[in-house]
């Protein structure tokens, strides 16, 4: 039989596009410049499967396309918000996703986030390159304390419960979360987690918010201007899920009025672009999307999406199927 023809839209690690070549009639993209949106309507007329990103914005008129040859969609990454889910199924395209294997790295990032944003880490990198720092003092870059804090998780799927693990056990923090699907109760007590009834609840008693529900319609703007002045003065939101879950322009409103105390974002509503706002801001910090770049990570990805796609085209059921 021949080998299924399959375009992948972005450059992936050396070793999985050797694998890649090695698997299928390949056309990889190693300029890297992401598809416009009639390339990704030809590669659905021309390939079997489309190995997508989150920079791919794969819309009904892209999966509109006529004759359409495509019967997989292999994305490279957990969240699938940039995949008209409906517009697939209508048109009999298999989706596949791939979870576990950026958990700890995402939350590791969340982390990261946390830890930057509240120990002034970004305002002092800064200051120090900028050849600004005149020694140390007692009152230079007084950041704010984490241990023994409050981490309110908004969204407790596989991601938000690798943070609970870190801030409980690495920090000492006590944890909330809230999620309309809790996982059971004993996975709860294992975590020493606390489950809020509402995000108002959380907000109400969070010292850190860090997001890890999907982009769905429901959330989008989850966290927008009345969320926000629920949360308590001081404390600092947390975003590594997807950038349209804040209100990006109410967020800039809480953090220049002083109603939050800080920001620390790996995700925006418009990637690759930033609000110009946040980048003067000396109180948030800014990362580009970075949650699960680590080598390891993402060869994991590259390999979890070609283990989906082998057993789709060996007539077998995709461990990681979507839809
Ligand atoms: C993910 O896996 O969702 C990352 O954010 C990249 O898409």
């Amino acid at each position: 039989m021949d080998r299924p023809r399959v375009v992948v839209t972005r450059r992936w690690p050396d070793a999985v596009e050797d694998r890649l070549r090695e698997l299928f009639e390949v056309e990889l993209n190693p300029r890297d410049v992401p598809l416009d949106q009639s390339a990704l309507r030809e590669a659905f007329s021309s390939a079997d499967a489309v190995f997508a990103t989150v920079t791919d914005r794969i819309d009904a008129q892209v999966l509109s396309a006529e004759p359409l040859k495509a019967r997989l969609i292999g994305n490279f990454g957990v969240g699938f918000n940039h995949i008209d889910i409906a517009a697939a199924k209508a048109r009999g395209i298999v989706v596949t996703n791939t979870p576990d294997v950026l958990t700890a790295a995402t939350a590791d990032l969340a982390m990261t986030l946390l830890l930057m944003v509240a120990r002034r880490c970004g305002e002092g990198e800064r200051e120090l390159r900028a050849g600004g720092w005149s020694g140390w003092r007692p009152t230079h870059l007084m950041g704010t304390q984490v241990s023994g804090k409050t981490l309110g998780l908004i969204g407790f799927g596989r991601i938000g419960r690798a943070v609970a693990r870190r801030a409980r056990h690495g920090f000492d923090m006590r944890v909330l979360f809230h999620d309309p699907f809790p996982p059971g109760a004993e996975q709860i007590r294992a975590l020493g987690a606390e489950p809020c009834e509402t995000v108002e609840a959380l907000l109400a008693s969070a010292d850190f918010v860090s997001l890890h529900c999907p982009a769905s319609p429901e959330n989008r703007h989850l966290m927008n201007a009345e969320r926000l002045a629920r949360m308590k003065p001081g404390a600092f939101l947390i975003n590594s899920a997807r950038g349209d879950i804040v209100d990006e322009a109410a967020l800039i409103e809480a953090l220049a009025a002083g109603g939050i105390a800080g920001a620390g974002l790996d995700v925006y509503e418009a990637e690759p672009r930033v609000t110009p706002e946040l980048m003067s801001m000396e109180n948030v910090v800014l990362l580009p999307h970075l949650g699960s770049a680590m080598r390891e990570t993402r060869v994991s990805m590259g390999l979890k999406v070609l283990e989906n796609a082998s057993a789709f085209f060996a007539g077998e059921a995709p461990p990681d199927r979507v839809v």
